[in-house]
C-alpha cells in the first residue's frame, strides 16, 4: 500500500482528487487531514467514506498544528503527501489576509518541518519512493497582457494577498528541496471548475444566482481572462506527477481554454435558458450586472504546459462547453448540497462582498 496523506481533502479539488485516486489506484490508502473551515465539507466525501472504508481515513485537524502532524506521522508510515489545504479565495484574502498567512505559509512550513524530522532524508533509496506534492497556482506568476504564456521559469510576481501567500509557500517548499533534499514537486494549475466547488467562486456563484434569479455580479469590464481546467483533468495530471514526476521540478497544469469572464457567464446563462426554459419569459443574461472591480484584479492568466504534455504525456480531455454543461447539470441535480452551504456565515460574507442579499430580495 502507498500511504498518501492528503491535506485539505474535504475542499473542492481535494475531494475530487481523493475520489479519483482511490478509484484509479487500488494500492493507495488515503489519510485525509482537514480542518473543516467554511470551505471544507464532509458531504463532499460521503460516498468515499462508504465505498472505500478500508482505504480511507479522515482526521479533523489543522496543518498549522505541528504536534498533530507528528502524531499522524507516528501512526502512519506516510509515503506520499498531496498538499491542497489552503485558504483559496482571492476576494476573501482582500477582505482579511491573516488566515491566508497562517494556513498557506505557516501551515505549509509545519508540514515541511514534520517531513524533515520524520522522513529519512539521507537514505536515497527510501527517499526516492517519497513525494511531497505541493499544489500551487498560476497566480504566483502575476498577470499577463493580451499575449504570452507563463512557463515554469517565469519569475514570480504575485499581486493579491492570496497569491503572495501561495508564492511564499512555494519558495519554502523549493528551499526544502534545495537545502534538505526533501522530495518535493510543485504544480501550478489554472482555474479549476466542476462538482463540489464552493459557491463563492465565479462558476458556481453564477449558476446558483442564475437559478434563483439573483443578479450576476461581473467585476469591472468583464474582460479578464482565465484558463478553465475541468477538475477531473487536474486530478489526472496530479496522479501523473505523483507517479512520473521528478523531485525538485515544477509543472504547469492548464487546459488552454481561455475565456473572458463575460463570455463564460453568458455561456452559462444560455445553457441554463436552454435546459430550464426562459425565466418569466426572459433570458438569464438580463441578470448580468457590471459591479465594482476587484482591487488589484489580475487581467489574464495563461500557462505554457509543454513540459507536462511532453514529459508526462498528460493532456486535458474535457472540452470547455462539455465541462460547463456537466457542471451546471451537477449543481442542478444536487440542490441540497448547495443549500447546506449557503448558510448564515456565507450570507454574511456575500453581504460584505457584494452588498446584496442572496435570497433575491
Ligand atoms: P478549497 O477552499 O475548496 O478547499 C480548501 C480545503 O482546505 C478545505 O477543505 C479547508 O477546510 C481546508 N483547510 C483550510 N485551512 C486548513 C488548515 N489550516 N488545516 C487543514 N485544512 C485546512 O480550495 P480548492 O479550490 O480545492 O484549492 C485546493 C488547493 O489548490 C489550494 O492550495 C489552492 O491554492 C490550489 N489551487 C486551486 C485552484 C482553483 O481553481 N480552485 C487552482 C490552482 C490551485
Ligand atoms: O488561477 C487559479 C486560481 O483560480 C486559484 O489559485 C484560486 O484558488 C481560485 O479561487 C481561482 O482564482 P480566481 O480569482 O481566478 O477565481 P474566481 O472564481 O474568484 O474569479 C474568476 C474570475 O471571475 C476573476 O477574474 C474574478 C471574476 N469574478 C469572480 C467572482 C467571484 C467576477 O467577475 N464576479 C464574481 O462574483
Amino acid at each position: 500500500m502507498i500511504v498518501t496523506l492528503v491535506t485539505g481533502g474535504c475542499g473542492f479539488i481535494g475531494s475530487n482528487f481523493v475520489r479519483h485516486i482511490l478509484k484509479a489506484r487500488k494500492r493507495v490508502k488515503v489519510i485525509n487531514i482537514d480542518l473543516l473551515t467554511y470551505a471544507g465539507n464532509l458531504a463532499n466525501l460521503v460516498d468515499v467514506e462508504k465505498d472505500f472504508a478500508d482505504r480511507y481515513h479522515f482526521i479533523r485537524g489543522d496543518i498549522a498544528d505541528k504536534r498533530l502532524l507528528e502524531e499522524v506521522f507516528e501512526q502512519f508510515n506516510i509515503d506520499w503527501i498531496v498538499h491542497f489545504a489552503a485558504e483559496s479565495h482571492v476576494d476573501r484574502s482582500i477582505l482579511g489576509p491573516e488566515a491566508f498567512v497562517r494556513t498557506n505559509i505557516y501551515g505549509t512550513f509545519h508540514l515541511l518541518e514534520t517531513c524533515r524530522e520524520c522522513w529519512p532524508l539521507d537514505d536515497e533509496e527510501e527517499i526516492a519512493k517519497k513525494r511531497f506534492l505541493h499544489i500551487s497556482t498560476d497566480e504566483v506568476y502575476g498577470s499577463l497582457g493580451r499575449s504570452g504564456y507563463f512557463t515554469e521559469r517565469s519569475p514570480y510576481a504575485p499581486s493579491s494577498p492570496y497569491s503572495a501567500s501561495k508564492a511564499s509557500s512555494d519558495h519554502l517548499v523549493h528551499a526544502y528541496f534545495h537545502t534538505y533534499r526533501l522530495p518535493a514537486i510543485i504544480t501550478h494549475s489554472s482555474n479549476n471548475y466542476g462538482p463540489y466547488q464552493f459557491p463563492e467562486k465565479l462558476i458556481p456563484l453564477m449558476i446558483n444566482n442564475a437559478k434563483k434569479g439573483i443578479e450576476l455580479p461581473v467585476y469591472g469590464d468583464g474582460k479578464n481572462v482565465r484558463d478553465w481546467l475541468y477538475v477531473e483533468d487536474h486530478c489526472k495530471a496530479l496522479l501523473a506527477v505523483l507517479e512520473k514526476g521528478v523531485h525538485g521540478e515544477k509543472y504547469n497544469i492548464g487546459a488552454n481554454r481561455e475565456k473572458q469572464n463575460m463570455e463564460l457567464v453568458e455561456f452559462i446563462c444560455e445553457y441554463m435558458d436552454e435546459k430550464l426554459g426562459l425565466r418569466h419569459g426572459r433570458s438569464r443574461r438580463e441578470l448580468i450586472r457590471f459591479v465594482a472591480d476587484r482591487p488589484g484584479h489580475d487581467r489574464r492568466y495563461a500557462l505554457d504546459t509543454t513540459k507536462i504534455n511532453r514529459s508526462l504525456g498528460w493532456k486535458p480531455e474535457v472540452l470547455f462547453e462539455q465541462g460547463i454543461r456537466q457542471t451546471v447539470d451537477w449543481y442542478l441535480e444536487n440542490p441540497g448540497w448547495v443549500e447546506n452551504i449557503v448558510n448564515g456565515t456565507y450570507m454574511e460574507y456575500y453581504q460584505k462582498q457584494y452588498g446584496a442579499r442572496l435570497n433575491g430580495r
